[in-house]
């Protein structure tokens, strides 16, 4: 499925920002991971060109929050900036970031949120404060904590206001490499000793990286691709339980290879040696700017032409969009799989400890 518009690869996300205005202006947005040099930044930036309401960012430094708040008052000085910071690896951040958020009066409702932050490729296995593997820690169960902490104030906007109320899941092509290690979070086992269907795939992830992997019981790369299949499953559950209900769509996005400190745990000589693999491996290797890395998180979250999220067969649709469109084609079976997304609901409930009946 393909969603007709001109946007694509390149397309800066300010210009994405500019053709749904409507969707912008005078509402309230929050964005996780928000720091210089960062996607996260770059989709703030085009937000605030079309004069939101409240544009709050959340990061785990406060420095770069702030450095991140004056660059954009530079732009755009008639902004209300809201700093929060929150560590999506430790839940007890999140539950009092998520607290500040539903106190604040000033801010009744949210529109739309985007879960951005992340963690990729950290060398050595670490757990988070509350036990659980760094990266799953933050890139999921962080997001799925703050998001259905906050919900009331998302079904809010859905029920007062007539533009999109959205949530969206940064993901990564790099999700294909494996599905969620249900029965493994914390990397106990090798490979072979996971259930067939929680495997990573060690034939591409051989071919990525040049070395055989069958015996790691860690690996960088095998942290960050259960991830990021992670943030897919968690929008398709999210539609499954808000779309109908609230009006409120969930859409999990790739947003390109770009130049940014994702890549802070390899060397360049690692970073030019994957992206010649990635090519290799038939993946788009086109090379973004960080603004139009930005362009699908910002019309996943934006844009009035998108069709609902197909939630009724097994497979899901049209829950992944790279490039400024739907990408079928490019998204896991097991990233799509609804009875994996309820695994998935259920294994994050217990890991923070609380259920969330919506
Ligand atoms: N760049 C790419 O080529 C690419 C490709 C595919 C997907 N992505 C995805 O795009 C998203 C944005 O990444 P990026 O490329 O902009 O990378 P980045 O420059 O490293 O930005 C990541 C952001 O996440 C924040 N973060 C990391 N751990 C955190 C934690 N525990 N709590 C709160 N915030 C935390 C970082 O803060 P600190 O600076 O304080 O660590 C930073 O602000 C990620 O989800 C990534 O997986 C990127």
């Amino acid at each position: 499925m393909e969603t007709s518009n001109h946007f694509g690869a390149l397309t800066p996300a300010a210009e994405v920002a500019a053709a749904f205005s409507n969707s912008i202006k005078g509402k309230t947005i929050i964005l996780t991971g928000v720091s210089p040099k960062s996607l996260g930044l770059a989709t703030a930036s085009a937000f605030a060109s079309q004069s939101p309401a409240n544009l709050i960012l959340t990061g785990r430094s406060a420095e770069k929050v702030e450095a991140s708040i004056n660059d954009l008052k530079s732009n755009y000085p008639n902004i209300k900036y809201h700093a929060l910071i929150m560590d999506l690896a430790s839940q007890s951040s999140v539950r009092a970031a998520a607290a500040t958020i539903n106190d604040d009066d000033s801010i009744p409702t949210v529109d739309i949120i985007v879960n951005n932050a992340g963690v990729m490729a950290i060398p050595d296995l670490n757990l988070s404060e509350d036990g659980i593997e760094i990266t799953f820690a933050t890139n999921h169960i962080g997001h799925f904590l703050f998001t259905n902490l906050i919900l009331p104030k998302l079904i809010k906007a859905a029920q007062t206001s007539s533009t999109p109320t959205r949530i969206i899941n940064v993901s990564s092509f790099g999700h294909q490499f494996s599905p969620v290690r249900f029965s493994d979070i914390n990397f106990s086992k090798r490979p072979s000793d996971l259930p067939e269907e929680e495997r990573p795939d060690l034939q591409k992830t051989e071919f990525f990286t040049g070395n055989s992997h069958a015996d790691d019981i860690y690996y960088g790369f095998f942290s960050y691709a259960p991830s990021k299949t992670a943030n897919i499953l968690y929008s398709v559950s999210l539609n499954q339980r808000l779309q109908e209900k609230y009006g409120i769509t969930s859409f999990a996005v790739h947003p390109g290879a770009v130049n940014t400190n994702i890549n802070r745990h390899a060397t360049p000589s690692d970073i030019e040696q994957a992206h010649k693999r990635v090519k290799e491996l038939g993946f788009d290797p086109t090379q973004k700017a960080i603004e139009q890395g930005a362009n699908t998180s910002a019309f996943a979250a934006i844009a009035t032409n998108l069709p609902s999220v197909n939630t009724s067969e097994t497979q899901v649709k049209g829950v992944y969009l790279a490039d400024c469109e739907i990408d079928d084609a490019n998204v896991a079976a097991f990233a799509t799989n609804s009875a994996f997304a309820e695994r998935l609901w259920t294994l994050s409930e217990e890991l923070v400890k609380q259920k969330f009946e919506l």
